[in-house]
């Protein structure tokens, strides 16, 4: 099994809450990439949103991979926009197994309405706005996410499967 999984897709597909568990059952050290983020800025993402911008996030985004680039046997839980920037999809296919957890608009747009993350890119929208932001920025996420070693359906996902198919790989 690779020293590194990560769980890419959309806010709201579950890659925090299955990597824990992943990592739990195969013996990995579990890291979302967001906590890392905000604790090393001790600032949350809302705030590192509105004090310094997304542009200045992204690139915090970037260095934070190249840093558990370095590090083992890590289940790594990224944010939703990762993989599609700066080459970021090449280095986590480089440097260990990406799991693309699939779901469709609709099934993330109702995990989002009752989520109780704040996320900057949906704050303030109503759920038909919701719908249709997630439905455009999907498609055009989809061309990264696709470029993942494993592409799993959401729905009912266990890190039981997960884990089976790391192993059986
Ligand atoms: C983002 C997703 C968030 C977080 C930030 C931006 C995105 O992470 O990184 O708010 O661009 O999709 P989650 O996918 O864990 O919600």
């Amino acid at each position: 099994m690779d020293t590194r999984i990560f769980l890419i897709g959309f806010m709201g597909s579950g890659k925090s809450t299955l990597g824990s568990k992943l990592a739990r059952r195969i013996a990995y050290q579990f890291v979302d990439m967001d906590h890392l983020i905000e604790e090393t800025a001790e600032l949350s993402i809302p705030e590192i949103f509105n004090e310094h911008g997304e542009e200045v996030f992204r690139k915090w985004e970037h260095d934070i991979l190249l840093e558990l680039c370095c590090r083992e046997k890590l289940v790594i839980a990224t944010g939703g926009g990762a993989p599609c920037h700066s080459q970021m999809m090449d280095i986590m296919n480089a440097h260990g197994s990406t799991i693309y957890i699939q779901l469709s608009p609709e099934a993330l747009k109702n995990r989002l309405i009752n989520s109780k993350t704040e996320r900057p890119l949906i704050k303030g929208k109503s759920e038909s706005e919701l719908l249709a932001f997630i439905t455009g920025l999907l498609e055009k996420r989809e061309v990264f996410y696709d470029q993942a070693k494993y592409i799993v359906k959401g729905i009912d996902l266990q890190a039981q499967e997960l884990a089976r198919l790391l192993q059986d790989s």
